[in-house]
């Protein structure tokens, strides 16, 4: 498995499974392609036996200079529990140093993004159940980094 840096090409590819590899959930408009253009030193493809296997977007925060964001991230069904997760967030943790704080949001249904995340070493909170202005709760998950 090998680990590099996002780049636009890579995007058709992802934009094309993302809603499978979410069950079938529709989450390809909150995933557009300028992760993939401009926050390409924050964002991180994972390729095994030339395919693509999973990816990472993040960013480095704006407006908070010790915090990081990671917006998505996905494994292929078929290779999951490898591993390829926590590399990717790894690797992220190295890319936003010296930054402490990394956080994300996640849906309270998807147990198994907050269980992941618990797993590796994030605290998780409910928000209020209006959190982005659609009558609906979600997750707020936050790491420090030593
Ligand atoms: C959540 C997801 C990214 C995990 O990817 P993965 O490559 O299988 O995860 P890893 O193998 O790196 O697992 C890392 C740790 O998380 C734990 N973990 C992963 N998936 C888990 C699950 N469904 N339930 C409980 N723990 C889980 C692993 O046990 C592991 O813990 P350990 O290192 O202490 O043994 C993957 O299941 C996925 O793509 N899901 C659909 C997309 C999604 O929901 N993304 C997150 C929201 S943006």
């Amino acid at each position: 498995m090998h680990i590099r840096q996002a780049d636009p090409a890579d995007y058709p590819y992802v934009i094309g499974v993302v809603d499978q590899w979410w069950g079938g959930r529709q989450m390809a408009a909150m995933l557009p392609k300028l992760f993939f253009v401009h926050f390409r030193d924050t964002s991180f493809v994972a390729e095994e036996d030339g395919a693509i296997a999973g990816f990472l977007c993040g960013f480095r925060s704006q407006t908070f200079d010790d915090e990081a964001y990671i917006h998505f991230v996905g494994i292929d069904p078929e290779r999951r529990g490898a591993g390829i997760a926590r590399s990717l967030y790894e690797r992220f943790f190295e890319a936003v140093a010296p930054r402490t704080i990394v956080r994300a949001v996640t849906s309270p249904v998807n147990e198994h993004s907050v269980a992941f995340h618990r797993a590796l070493g994030f605290e998780a909170e409910l928000s209020d159940d209006n959190y982005d202005g659609r009558g609906e709760a979600r997750v707020l998950l936050v790491k420090r980094l030593a």
